[in-house]
């Protein structure tokens, strides 16, 4: 596991394209970056003070292709658990790439599938109180309670949360995980509106995650799934 540390960086996802070699958890910091992407191809605000940090899982660290889909979920709940070590706060889960604290977004996950392997990308609000034109839909460690964090602590410690959740699912316990994510379902029964593509694919109250890693969404009483989606909370600020 190599890592690599930059002052500045179009994106440490973009990093992990265009290398040559890479070998599992290689892991790429970066205090800013000029270029970050988010998912959907949407710009992701990259102020000093942030954890903006990617790494490498090369694909055959997951030993079925069918849990490929369930990646989100897995490094989701991973950085979770780990801001929980660090600082322990009411953080939620927001299916299926993002954590929330007080209804605001602390981080967000991209995942990319290259050649053989993912690359990881991670953006959370630690020390910064700035968001940019996010404004106040995000929320930093900072904001709450005021201490500085050191980033390199935050970077491993989900590094090793994301290994002991891969190496569970790759022993067949998934469910485990799985019930842990439901715990912290932040969208369990609100209002919400799936799109796709700038589409309305459906409109009902969220319900659990499914062993597929899917959401239920409960549509005029018939229960209808969704394995991707951009989610809109109903009424949210
Ligand atoms: C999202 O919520 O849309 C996902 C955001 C992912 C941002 C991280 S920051 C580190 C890595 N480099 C990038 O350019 N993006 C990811």
């Amino acid at each position: 596991m190599k890592v690599y540390r930059f002052d500045e960086i179009n994106s440490t996802n973009a990093f992990f394209k265009e290398i040559k070699k890479v070998e599992n958890y290689d892991c790429a910091i970066a205090q800013k970056q000029s270029a970050g992407v988010g998912r959907r191809g949407n710009k992701w605000v990259s102020e000093l003070g942030m954890a903006l940090f990617s790494f490498v899982l090369l694909e055959d660290e997951i030993k079925e292709q069918s849990d490929y889909s369930k990646l989100p979920l897995i490094i989701g709940i991973a950085v979770l658990r780990a801001l929980n070590k660090i600082e322990n706060l009411e953080y939620k889960y927001k299916w299926t790439n993002d954590i929330y604290l007080n209804d605001r977004k602390i981080s967000g996950i991209l995942v990319e599938k290259v050649k053989n392997y993912f690359i990881v990308g991670i953006g959370i609000n630690v020390n910064n109180t700035d968001y940019g034109y996010v404004g106040n839909k995000a929320i930093s460690l900072r904001e709450v309670t005021s201490s500085y964090y050191n980033i390199e602590d935050i970077i491993f410690c989900i590094i090793e949360e994301c290994k002991k959740n891969i190496s569970k699912v790759n022993n067949g316990e998934w469910i485990e995980i799985l019930e842990e994510i439901n715990r912290y379902n932040y969208l369990k029964d609100k209002e919400i509106i799936v799109e796709k593509y700038g589409e309305i694919i459906g409109e009902g109250i969220a319900k659990n995650i499914d062993f597929d890693g899917k959401l239920i969404v409960e549509i005029k009483e018939e229960k209808r799934k969704f394995d991707i989606g951009e989610i809109h909370i109903k009424n949210d600020r």
